[in-house]
């Protein structure tokens, strides 16, 4: 029987390891991820102002960056802003830590596991913005229960994130972006923002493409851009 919440998570994504990685890959995350990794042992308030000094103007997050090529825009685009990325695949976390130090971001924190941890130890309305680029779509409706974006991560979400902070979530799942859009309304905590291009098939220009939605526009899915609103 699972004994804490973090065992009865359901696995949400595919892979924690994909190739080999390389001498120098292993080396950047042996070196860099402990300095820019976020220690959930310590208070979450105490823990932020920590990695965040000097201080940042707010805090957003990024659950799921994938190859962190968003994560890394925002970072530089918004220098004043603290950017925590979440990312359990180490793949992903080693291709981060190499932009991080390519671009020499002092800004970007990575939280190199599984989000919801992270989202139960962060402090209410400590976060201004929230990121889900094409969460892993799990299209067998048997493995609807392992969606990332549901009820419970919203209601999560809900807590940590400040009022007017704004909540973005991407998917190229017709059935996905439904359920979101349900979810969200019976959540109540969210509204559609008005800040966005007011079509929810546009990202606006303040939000740059990931990997995923080029590969998912290559093999034709139309891609639904969330904007919602902390209300
Ligand atoms: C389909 S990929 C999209 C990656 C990227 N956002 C993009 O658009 O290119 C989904 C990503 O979410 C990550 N993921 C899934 N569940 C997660 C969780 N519980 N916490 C953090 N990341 C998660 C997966 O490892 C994967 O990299």
């Amino acid at each position: 029987m699972p004994s804490t919440q973090s065992e009865r998570d359901l696995r949400s994504y595919g892979r924690r390891r994909g190739r080999r990685l390389s001498t120098r890959q292993a080396a950047l995350l042996e070196r860099d991820l402990p300095r820019l990794a976020i220690s959930l042992s310590q208070p979450s308030q105490v823990e932020l102002d920590r990695v965040f000094a000097p201080p940042v103007a707010e805090v957003w997050l990024e659950i799921g960056f994938g190859g962190a090529e968003h994560l890394i825009w925002q970072a530089r685009a918004n220098p004043h802003v603290g950017l925590i990325g979440c990312e359990p695949f180490a793949d992903g976390v080693v291709k981060a830590l190499s932009a991080i130090e390519a671009a020499n971001l002092s800004n970007v924190r990575i939280h190199a596991d599984d989000a919801r941890p992270l989202l139960r130890w962060l402090s209410p309305a400590s976060i201004a913005r929230t990121f889900i680029l094409f969460p892993d779509p799990w299209p067998k409706k048997r493995h609807h229960k392992r969606r990332l974006v549901s009820q419970a991560s919203l209601a999560e979400l809900a807590r940590i994130m400040r009022p007017g902070g704004e909540l973005r979530i991407a998917t190229d799942v017709a059935d996905y972006a439904q359920a979101i859009l349900l979810a969200v309304e019976q959540q109540q905590s969210f509204r559609p923002s008005l800040a966005g291009p007011g079509d929810w098939g546009a990202r606006g220009s303040d939000w740059p493409p990931t990997r995923y939605e080029q590969k998912a526009l290559l093999e034709g899915r139309r891609c639904s851009f969330f904007r919602f609103q902390r209300i």
